[in-house]
């Protein structure tokens, strides 16, 4: 009997093909994310569980006596309770690498959207405001090149990002991170600096920094007074990586002129959430990875993660 194995979200036909050759699939196929307590019943008897966001703390764990593996199909791994997965003994896998230029892209959109207000001016024209005003002027925003970019967090998608700002739009870039990168700063020019300098000098805040109880709300209100009146803030990490009370009150305030944003404090983001009130925000639903072919990539690693665990073999991805 083939081990069996649980899915929380769809499979491309050729990773389903891929992974039954190994294992019994049992698969969610609601709209929308599964609720929890029927998680924890479907979990009961799988050795591995392929999904995207799910919480594995002790209680899923507790359910799961026989699993071996989580797969996330997600390069964020902040889902997982890696303490209590350790003393479960379930290793846990990431899909790196796939995803870093496709998120590279997703940042660059939301910088020029933001300083060229696209998505504010389309509104303006589909509403039929276009020509309501002689001035022009009305319609400018800021350039995005020859200024300066600071990133936070330069890991392999800051490294792709800070590639498209040298070579494509003749930027400056600092950037911050835990350890210094000699070879970005050797290959790109970019140059090293504390958090408060990157934050002071900066036109565009870029915040890629994975979320761990240090990054926790890493940029807040004495952050967002560092940054320039003129700089834009764009988040593509996650949005517990910023006090976002804090971020509504230095764009209500004008300590900021405005931000991008593809992930939030609580997903989906609500409604009446005030961000979704201001002109100067360009918002997007957290798709940072959300391309045909990077998701067919993502979803065919994470397979591969899976396949290995429960074939006795080491996971390319192992991040537990
Ligand atoms: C990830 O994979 O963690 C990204 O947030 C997806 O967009």
């Amino acid at each position: 009997m083939k081990p069996k194995i649980f899915t929380t979200v769809p499979l491309p036909e050729k990773v389903e093909k891929n992974i039954s050759e190994y294992c019994e699939i049992d698969k969610w196929t609601g709209d929308r994310s599964i609720p929890r307590h029927i998680l924890l019943e479907k979990i009961k008897d799988v050795v591995g569980l392929y999904s995207t966001g799910v919480g594995i703390d002790e209680e899923l764990l507790r359910h799961a006596p026989n699993l071996k593996i989580v797969s996330n199909v997600s390069v964020g791994y902040n889902n997982f309770d890696l303490e209590a997965m350790k003393r479960f003994n379930v290793i846990g896998t990431n899909t790196p690498y796939v995803l870093d230029e496709s998120v590279a892209d997703l940042t660059f959109a939301l910088i020029l959207n933001a300083a060229r207000r696209i998505s504010e001016l389309d509104r303006m024209v589909k509403e039929g405001q276009w020509g309501k005003s002689d001035d022009d002027k009305e319609y400018f925003g800021v350039d995005v090149n020859s200024t300066k970019l600071g990133i936070i967090g330069m890991g392999r998608i800051g490294k792709a990002l800070a590639r498209r700002a040298k070579l494509g739009f003749n930027m400056d870039v600092l950037y911050y991170n835990r350890n210094r990168k000699l070879d970005v700063e050797e290959e790109y020019g970019v140059k090293y600096a504390d958090l408060q300098s990157l934050l002071e000098h900066s036109d565009f805040v870029v915040l890629l920094t994975p979320l761990t109880p240090d990054t926790y709300h890493l940029i807040g209100e004495k952050e967002f007074k560092l940054m320039k009146k003129s700089a834009f803030f764009i988040n593509v990490s996650r949005g517990q990586t910023v006090d976002e009370q804090a971020l509504i009150s230095a764009l209500q305030n004008k300590e900021i002129k405005g931000a991008g944003l593809d992930v939030f404090t609580k997903e989906p983001i609500e409604p009446k959430n005030l961000l979704l009130q201001l002109n100067n925000v360009v918002v997007t639903p957290h798709i940072g990875s959300a391309t045909e072919r990077t998701r067919e990539d993502m979803a065919v690693r994470a397979a591969q993660n899976l396949v290995a665990v429960v074939t006795g073999k080491d996971p390319i991805d192992r991040v537990i």
